[in-house]
C-alpha cells in the first residue's frame, strides 16, 4: 500500500513529461552557474569545464532522443543532474552548490521565454510583411469600410491592409517591452533567501545576457509575472488575429464574395461536393479561446499564493507552453494565408456603389460650404431617404436637391458624389487619402526591409 501510494504520487508531482523542452536552456544555465562556481574557487576552474563539457554531451543525448525520461526523476533539473553524476561521480555533485529548483526553474523558463520572444518577432514580422504585399498588390482598388458590420465610407484596400500591419506592430512593440522584464536574472535567489556561500551573480547574468540581477530573492523566486504578461501578449495577438479570421471567413462567402481564398488553406466537405471551408481561418478564430484560458489558468495559478516558492508554480508551464504553440501556429500559417489571397477586385466594383459610401464625403462638403454640421447631417440624412425611396443613388438625385441643401453650392457638391470622388476628398493624416496611404505603404516597406 505505501509503495502503490508512493507510485501514484510521483505520477502525479512530475513535471518531466512536459518541462523536457526547457533541457536546452537548463543546460545552457548550469553550464553559465559551473563556470561561475569555477571562477568563485567553489570548483576548480579545470572542473567547472568538465562539468560544461559533460552538459554539452547530456544535450546531444537529450538531442538523439537517447535520454530515457522517467517519473521517478520527477523534472528536467533532476534529470540533468543525474546524468550528470553518472558521468562526473563527485564532480557532478558540486553543480548544485548555491543554486535551488527554485531559482533554476524560473531562470531557465526566463531563457525560453525570451526565446519565444524573439521567434514570435520574426513571426509577426512576417505576417506584417504578407499585408504589406497585399497593401502593394491591391493598391488602387477601393472597398467598402464597415462599422457595425454596415457599409460606412470607401477606403483603399492598401489602408485597409496596412491597418492589421499597425495591430501586429504593437504587438511586436508589447513583446519588446515585456522581454525588458523577463530579462532580469533570477539565479543567486537559491531557495528563496540567497546563499551563504560567496556565488557571482554579475558573472552568471553575463553569461546569460541578461540586462540586470533581479534585487529581491524572495520576490524572484516566486516571482511569475513574466509568464503572465508575455501570455497577455500572445492573447492580444490571438485577439488581433480571431478578428482578422472572423472577417475573412464572412468576406469569404457568397453573400459577401470579396475574397479569394487559396485551395491550400481550405478544405472539402465529406458529404458536400461543392463546398470549400475555411477552415484554417476558423481554426485560427477558435484558437484564440485556448489562449485567452491560458492566460486566465496563469492568473487563478498565482492568485493568492504567500511568498515564496510554492509548488503549485509548477502548473504554469502547460499553459505558457500551449499559448505559444498556439499563437505561433497561428502566425505561421496567417503569413502564407494572406500572401496568397486576391480581393475579388470585380465584385466589390460591381457593388461598391451601394450603401451610400460617399454620403459623409456628401456632409462635409456641405460643412466646408459654411452649413453648420448638424444642419448637414440632416440635408444629407433627408437626401439618403429620398434615393431609398426612389431606390437610387445620391449621384442619381436632380441638381435641385444639392440646390435646396446647399443653396448656390449644389453644382460643387457633385464632384464630391460616387465613390472615386468621396475618397479623393480625403486629406487628414492617417486618413485612406490616397498620397496618404502611398507614404505609409513606402514608410512600411522601409520599415520591414
Ligand atoms: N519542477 C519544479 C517546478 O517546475 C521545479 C522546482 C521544484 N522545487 C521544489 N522545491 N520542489 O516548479
Amino acid at each position: 500500500m505505501g509503495r502503490a501510494v508512493h507510485r501514484r504520487v510521483e505520477a502525479f508531482t512530475e513535471s518531466i513529461t512536459f518541462d523536457r523542452r526547457l533541457y536546452r536552456h537548463d543546460i545552457r544555465a548550469s553550464q553559465a552557474h559551473a563556470r561561475m562556481l569555477g571562477e568563485v574557487g567553489l570548483v576548480t576552474p579545470a572542473e567547472a569545464e568538465k562539468i560544461a563539457a559533460a552538459l554539452d554531451d547530456i544535450g546531444a543525448d537529450i538531442d538523439a532522443g537517447r535520454m530515457e525520461f522517467s517519473i521517478s526523476l520527477e523534472d528536467i533539473h533532476t534529470h540533468i543532474e543525474r546524468a550528470l553524476i553518472a558521468k562526473l561521480g563527485d564532480l557532478g555533485r558540486k553543480l548544485h552548490t548555491g543554486r535551488s529548483r527554485n531559482d533554476q526553474v524560473v531562470t531557465d523558463v526566463k531563457l525560453w521565454v525570451r526565446d519565444a520572444i524573439d521567434e514570435l518577432d520574426g513571426l509577426l514580422k512576417d505576417v506584417q510583411a504578407a499585408f504589406v504585399e497585399s497593401a502593394e498588390r491591391e493598391a488602387g482598388v477601393i472597398i467598402p469600410g464597415y462599422t457595425h458590420l454596415q457599409r460606412a465610407q470607401p477606403v483603399l484596400a492598401a489602408h485597409y491592409f496596412l491597418a492589421y500591419a499597425e495591430k501586429f506592430q504593437r504587438d511586436r512593440d508589447r513583446l519588446a517591452d515585456c522581454r525588458k522584464r523577463v530579462n532580469v536574472l533570477p539565479l543567486g535567489a537559491a531557495a528563496m533567501a540567497g546563499t551563504s556561500l560567496p556565488i557571482n551573480r554579475e558573472s552568471v547574468r553575463k553569461q546569460l545576457g541578461f540586462d540586470a540581477l533581479a534585487r529581491n530573492s524572495l520576490d524572484v523566486s516566486s516571482d511569475r509575472d513574466f509568464a503572465l504578461e508575455f501570455v497577455f501578449c500572445l492573447s492580444l495577438i490571438a485577439t488581433h488575429l480571431s478578428g482578422w479570421a472572423e472577417e475573412w471567413i464572412i468576406w469569404s462567402t457568397t453573400e459577401f464574395n470579396f475574397l479569394e481564398l487559396p485551395d491550400a488553406f481550405c478544405t472539402g466537405s465529406s458529404i458536400m461536393p461543392h463546398k470549400k471551408n475555411p477552415d484554417v481561418l476558423e481554426l485560427t478564430r477558435g484558437k484564440a479561446g485556448r489562449v485567452i484560458a491560458g492566460l486566465q489558468q496563469l492568473f487563478l495559478l498565482v492568485k493568492a499564493l504567500p511568498l515564496a516558492y510554492n509548488r503549485d508554480l509548477q502548473e504554469d508551464k502547460t499553459a505558457l507552453f500551449d499559448a505559444f504553440d498556439t499563437v505561433a501556429g497561428c502566425l505561421s500559417v496567417a503569413a502564407p494565408l494572406v500572401q496568397q489571397t486576391k480581393l475579388r477586385r470585380d465584385v466589390i466594383a460591381s457593388r461598391i456603389e451601394e450603401g451610400f459610401l460617399d454620403a459623409t464625403t456628401l456632409m462635409e462638403g456641405l460643412i466646408a460650404r459654411g452649413v453648420p454640421m448638424r444642419s448637414a447631417h440632416e440635408a444629407v440624412g433627408n437626401l439618403v431617404r429620398r434615393c431609398e425611396e426612389k431606390h437610387c443613388r445620391l449621384a442619381d438625385l436632380p441638381d435641385a436637391a444639392f440646390e435646396e441643401a446647399c443653396p448656390g453650392g449644389g453644382a460643387a457638391l457633385r464632384g464630391t458624389l460616387g465613390v472615386a470622388n468621396a475618397l479623393a476628398a480625403f486629406t487628414s493624416v492617417g486618413s485612406t487619402a490616397p498620397a496618404e496611404v502611398a507614404r505609409q505603404l513606402r514608410e512600411w516597406k522601409e520599415r520591414l526591409g
